[in-house]
């Protein structure tokens, strides 16, 4: 009989699908968070086999495990020879072994190639056979700046050890936050085609200001550019954003409001291979005015023209995709192409005013030979085929 867990399976995406993951589970406080992870890796269609540590076990119930993955916690080593069977050289062996949490202790134990609990015994077989091994350390501020532990994840590193760093918060080297551990498990069993790539995904609105405090607007909701960065990072990139507001935790971004800002970005930045810009920058800007402009007054603004970014993006970009928002989907194609020309871009993603803040998209993706190919889905789905045409 199926466990229930497997009803969520493949709920969010397939992209783990047929992937096997073997979790361990160390005694770190963080381990209450294991039921989640699991349960997210399962919504993406992965197997999970959940192996935990005695200490563990004191932390959060084996049951619970149980519940979020459909199978019982491997809790020790029998005469199945449960870790030869998971992530020995075997033809079915596992896609990943993570450790999620990792204390110092076993940690370090991996590093020495110690391995007396369950945990460490799967790392040793896992690492002996070459299976990627991704280790999520959580522990106290002061045992993660122990000399020993730092020189123990370098060691880690040096073997090709995926490390997801955590957040020093409150004292505390806290674990990675869950999706920011599912992205980097996706990226690590994705088919990588964008590895080594420098991509630049510019996203949302910007804010003109009128006066110190009031600005002009518009209705970019920024979901686009989320789906374009986290798409590149699962394909292996090494994606950076321009972005108006926080944006992904795994993504280094830089914070805009105005036009000017992104102007001066321009002027800082190094090359990219690929650059994408599908933020809603403003044409105009108006006079601003210092202070606040006082209430009651009638008031006219000045909006003066601003030079556009997309023709700049290529001083930095080898491979530069703009978008462009129209009202009506009649001659699209042909305006759409016109700016393509006038802004030097390599592709031009049209869309219509109904896909603002919206999760899908229809999309025309034109190239400089005008192809075009039409796509109708969701954000991520016009976001992949984007890569798709230049991966
Ligand atoms: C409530 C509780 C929370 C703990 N949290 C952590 C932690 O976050 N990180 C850590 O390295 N050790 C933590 N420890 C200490 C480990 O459980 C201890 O070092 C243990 O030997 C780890 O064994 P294991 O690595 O085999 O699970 C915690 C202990 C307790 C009782």
């Amino acid at each position: 009989m199926k466990h229930p867990a497997n009803d969520v399976r493949g709920k969010k995406s397939e992209k783990l699908k047929g992937k096997t993951i073997v979790i361990g589970i160390t005694g770190s406080i963080a381990a209450v968070e294991t039921v989640k992870i699991c349960r997210e890796l399962i919504r993406h269609g992965a197997k999970i086999v959940p192996v935990m540590s005695k200490n563990a076990c004191e932390i959060i119930h084996p049951y619970a495990i149980e519940f979020a993955t459909g199978m019982k916690p491997i809790l020790e080593l029998t005469g199945k020879i449960e870790h030869v069977l998971y992530c020995g050289e075997r033809e079915e062996k596992a896609n990943l072994f993570l450790i999620s949490p990792c204390t110092a202790n076993t940690l370090s134990k991996i590093a020495l190639g110690i391995d007396d609990t369950p945990v460490t015994t799967f790392a040793t077989t896992a690492i002996g056979s070459k299976i990627p091994v991704m280790v999520v350390p959580a522990m106290h501020k002061s045992m993660y700046e122990h000399p020993f532990i730092t020189e123990n994840i370098k060691k880690l590193k040096e073997k090709g050890i995926h490390i997801l760093q955590p957040r020093i918060e409150e004292g505390k080297a806290k674990i990675a936050d869950n999706e920011e551990i599912v992205e980097n498990v996706i990226r690590i069993l994705g088919k990588n085609d964008l590895r080594n790539k420098r991509i630049l995904i510019i996203g949302g609105a910007t804010s003109e200001f009128i006066d110190d405090v009031r600005v002009i607007t518009n209705l970019s909701s920024g979901k686009m550019a989320i789906a374009l960065a986290k798409t590149a990072y699962e394909r292996g990139g090494d994606v950076k954003m321009w972005y108006d507001k926080d944006a992904l935790p795994y993504v280094s971004t830089k914070k805009f409001t105005s036009h000017k800002d992104l102007l001066k970005f321009v002027d800082e930045e190094r090359k990219y291979d690929i650059i994408i810009n599908c933020a809603a920058i403003s044409d105009f800007t108006p006079k601003k005015r210092k202070g606040k402009i006082p209430s009651g007054e009638k008031m006219d603004l000045h909006l003066l023209p601003v030079p556009r970014i997309n023709p700049l993006l290529k001083k930095i970009g080898n491979i530069v995709i703009g978008f462009k928002l129209e009202v009506k989907e009649k001659g699209i194609e042909e305006r759409a192409y016109e700016r393509l020309k006038k802004d030097s871009l390599d592709f031009i993603v049209a869309n219509t005013t109904k896909s603002i803040g919206s999760d899908y998209m229809k999309a025309w993706i034109i190239d400089k030979d005008k192809n075009v190919i039409i796509i109708k889905g969701k954000k991520e789905e016009i976001a992949e085929k984007i890569f798709d045409c230049i991966a």
